[in-house]
């Protein structure tokens, strides 16, 4: 099929290159021109392995453009993937989805053949029939499903893997109103081989924001445990071991330490409190995951403060990125810490393989290592990030404070805290 592609991020560049991989054509609609040429030369915009392979690979059916009514006229599918950030109250920002809606809808009116579009920007329930549609069928002055096609198709991509999730999905997740609408998408995503769940609009959009929250639960709840098992001397990968093989719990996203970041679980955890509260509903449990996910953080320090005064002395903190394989720093747990590390006075040199020039523009005060093993020299080390790499280093003699459970540093440390272990 010929499927266009808005938005050139994260969710906008894995979808097109995978489906491009799947033998589709696909045009990237983008604003920013660079972002688009690096696509055109086979090169991702994102940190991503595998994307660049892919890119190349299917160059031949590739194109980029800025001019979205075209590349709506030009094919017959449109995934929207812009950017839905958080609000000042937590909720959803949608003026990019309102934008795009607005041009495609112009679009479509103008565009004699049965297009469809398909959200995959994370939307609150309720977004594509209360904004999107009214939208559509204000400028094109078409019914949808009628006129043209209208789904929702949400992403369970997780950075770092996210071109072998594209292919190896646990589900694929459609949201419809009419039947036509549903075949087709049933079709695109049936050479996957996976499992194809087809439901209302807004149950889609919900069972993004329920599975995101649940996992943050679930982490949150490995953290409550983990920090009541440091109290008690017990090794809570052990207990989740333990409890994770009762098959109705299930041992993934399990592991303790101090908590969830990245460009999902917190804002979505907080777009579902803003949406859920508007609702008249008070969210007991998200509201307690993001209290507890902010304090693992002070645990980390409060640790390092059992063993040494950190005023004057130099600490050192490995991993930047809110997870590893990953270049993305969005409320990645290395901001708090450090942030306390400089409250308390202390000097803060930081190391990570690929997230340092993104982290010093918004803190460049610290003292970037050319290595990790750098890093080690300091009075005392932080783990943030589990990066394979950070296994190679030698932690004999020295204080390692760990938010991650590396095994290296578990092993050799001289003297070793782990935050839920
Ligand atoms: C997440 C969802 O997993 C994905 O389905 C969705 O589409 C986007 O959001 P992502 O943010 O890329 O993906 O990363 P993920 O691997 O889920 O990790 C999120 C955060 O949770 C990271 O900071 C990670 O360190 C933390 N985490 C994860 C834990 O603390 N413990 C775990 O057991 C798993």
């Amino acid at each position: 099929m010929h499927i266009s592609v808005i938005g050139t991020g994260y969710i906008g560049s894995v979808t097109g290159a995978c489906l491009a991989e799947m033998g589709h054509t696909i045009v990237f609609v983008g604003r920013d021109t660079r972002k688009l040429d690096m696509i055109r030369a086979g090169r991702s915009p994102i940190f991503e392995p595998g994307l660049d392979t892919l890119l190349t690979k299917n160059g031949e059916r590739i194109e980029t453009t800025t001019d979205l009514v075209r590349a709506v006229e030009e094919t017959e599918l449109t995934f929207i993937c812009v950017g839905t950030p958080p609000d000042k109250d937590g909720s959803s920002d949608l003026s990019q989805i309102r934008e795009v809606s607005h041009t495609i809808g112009k679009a479509l009116g103008t565009d004699n053949k049965y297009h469809t579009i398909i959200t995959k920007s994370t939307v609150l329930p309720g977004t594509i029939e209360d904004v999107i549609i009214p939208i559509l069928e204000k400028e094109s002055l078409k019914k949808a499903g009628v006129g043209f096609g209208i789904a929702s198709n949400p992403e369970f991509l997780k950075e770092g893997t996210a071109v072998d999730d594209f292919f190896h999905t646990d589900r694929v997740v459609i949201g419809v109103r009419d039947r036509k609408t549903a075949e087709l998408l049933e079709n695109l995503y049936r050479p996957l081989n996976v499992p194809i769940f087809t439901t209302t609009l807004r149950t889609s959009e919900m069972i993004k924001f329920a599975s995101n929250a649940f996992l943050a639960t679930k982490i949150t709840f490995a953290n409550e445990i983990g920090n009541f098992c440091k109290e008690l001397g017990i090794d809570s990968y052990e207990v989740f071991e333990g409890v994770g093989l009762d098959t109705r719990i299930n041992p993934k996203f399990f592991r303790s330490g101090i908590g969830f970041g990245g460009s999902c679980f917190p804002k979505d955890v907080n777009a579902l409190i803003a949406h859920a509260k508007s609702s008249g509903i008070i969210p007991r449990i998200l509201n307690a995951v993001i209290a507890t996910n902010e304090d693992q953080p002070k645990r980390m320090v409060a640790l390092l403060k059992k063993h040494l005064d950190p005023q004057n002395r130099t600490i050192g903190v490995l991993g930047l990125a809110f997870k590893p394989d990953t270049d993305d720093i969005r409320e990645s747990r290395a901001l708090p810490v450090i942030r306390m590390l400089l409250n308390e006075g202390a000097t803060v040199k930081v190391y990570d393989p690929v997230a340092m020039a993104g982290f010093k523009k918004i803190c460049p005060d610290l003292t970037y290592a050319a290595s990790a093993s750098e890093v080690l020299d300091a009075d005392a080390v932080l783990i943030v990030t589990e990066w394979d790499e950070f296994n190679n280093l030698d932690y004999s003699g020295k204080l390692v404070i760990d938010g991650r459970r590396l095994t290296r540093a578990r092993k050799e440390a001289a003297v070793y805290e782990g935050v839920c272990w």
